[in-house]
């Protein structure tokens, strides 16, 4: 029987995969450049929460990219919002740079991430880091790579000798001797870093979809578990912020238990 390939609203999944890579090249360009050079960072909701210049530009050159194959799709964009329905058009869901903070103080630790969603579910999912240049990328159905290379999770069941990314909050309810935890500033690093069995875990209280829909498939397609904190499957096609965990499938449980028991 001929190979058939899956189709997503018509188009087939590699197209949208081809896409999605050279607008993150793109970004990646524009995100490396503006690096070294000088910024101008302004405040969102706070002194933490800071936008640059380059944001914006990785973000336009992303849709400008995308919108050339494909001028009927919908974008969600954490610097341009929603353009578009999000029920009608696969959307495409972008984080220009994920880790701005890190990215405003000189930094060398954050990513861009582009995630090709349609009706609740992420198709394809790309995410780069582009100073350390590793290249994530996760297609439904048919695993995750980094810079080609198949990707796993890691096979730790142990929690106490895991290495976990969390929020400092969150020590109030976790054992003293849990592993390592390290935690880089980009929650869409941290999660490829539990696709790539660098780390078993990571969570995260109120993040954006733009913070973790790309990402999420990389976890999955590498073998991983990624859920709500409520255990619930992560909602993609709303604003809602949620609470998010990813890991290597052999830690949620444990984690989920101790993070429920954290006074907040
Ligand atoms: C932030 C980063 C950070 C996370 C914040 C996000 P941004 O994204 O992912 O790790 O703790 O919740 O807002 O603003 O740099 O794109
Ligand atoms: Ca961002
Ligand atoms: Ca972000």
């Amino acid at each position: 029987m001929a190979y058939q390939e899956l189709l997503v609203n018509d188009i087939p999944i590699s197209s949208l995969e081809s896409v999605a890579i050279s607008a993150i090249l793109r970004a990646s360009d524009v995100v490396k450049e503006g690096f070294y050079s000088s910024l101008t960072i302004s405040e969102k909701s706070g002194p933490h929460d800071v936008v640059t210049q380059f944001d914006k530009e990785a973000e336009k050159v992303i849709i400008e990219t995308i919108s050339k194959s494909f001028p009927n799709h919908c974008f969600l964009g954490e610097e341009s919002g929603l353009r578009g329905v999000f029920s009608k058009e696969i959307t495409w869901i972008i984080d220009p740079i994920d880790g701005t903070w890190n990215f405003s103080r000189q930094i060398p630790s954050f990513g861009c991430s582009i995630a090709a969603m349609f009706e609740n579910t992420v198709y394809v999912g790309v995410v780069i880091d582009p100073i350390a240049n590793e290249l994530f990328v996760a297609k439904k159905s048919y695993g995750a790579t980094m810079n080609g290379k198949q990707l796993s999770v890691s096979s730790r069941s142990n929690p106490f000798i895991s290495g976990v990314s969390l929020r400092l909050e969150m020590l109030t309810s976790i054992p003293e001797n849990i592993g390592i935890l390290r935690r880089s500033g980009s929650t869409v690093l941290d999660m490829c870093y539990v696709a790539k069995g660098s780390l078993e875990g990571f969570i995260d209280r109120h993040i954006n979809v733009w913070d973790f829909a790309a990402s999420m498939l990389i976890v999955q397609e590498a073998g991983g578990v990624v859920t709500t904190l409520d255990q619930s499957k992560p909602i993609l096609d709303s604003p809602k912020k949620q609470s998010i965990i990813a890991t290597n499938g052999l830690i949620h449980k444990e984690l989920i238990k101790w993070i429920s028991q954290e006074k907040n």
